[in-house]
């Protein structure tokens, strides 16, 4: 509830590294999560959620899960990890946790991507 109420890290980057956006199929819900990454390590994270509280707080606590880590180490994060770093979830908002974690693999592959381009 506290991450609803007071979420982290919400809005936007304007000159992200990474851009991730994803709908969720269950429900419609759509979510965009931006980073900056420097040495291999995502320096800043934030995120926009049009969804449901679960939605909502599972974009804040992954990005405070991924903050600081290894790009190899932030797309392990699962959903999982989301729903037990917020003390659990009901079940029947569990894919709610999906759109986090996709959201964020996302805007790794964006990044790794912009990359290989630039290469
Ligand atoms: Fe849509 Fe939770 S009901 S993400």
């Amino acid at each position: 509830m506290d991450h609803f109420r007071n979420p982290r890290n919400v809005g936007e980057i304007p000159d992200a590294d990474g851009v991730g956006t994803v709908g969720n199929p269950v429900c419609g819900d759509l979510m965009a999560m931006y980073i900056k990454v420097k040495d291999n390590r995502i320096i800043d994270i934030k995120f926009k959620t049009f969804g449901c509280g679960a939605a909502i707080a599972t974009s804040s606590m992954t990005t405070e899960l991924a903050k600081g880590k290894t790009l190899e180490e932030a797309s392990k994060i699962t959903r999982a990890d989301v729903a037990e770093s917020l003390d659990g979830l009901p079940t029947q908002k569990m894919h709610c946790s999906n759109l986090a974690a996709d959201a964020l693999k996302a805007a790794i592959n964006d990044y790794l991507e912009k990359k290989k381009v630039k290469k």
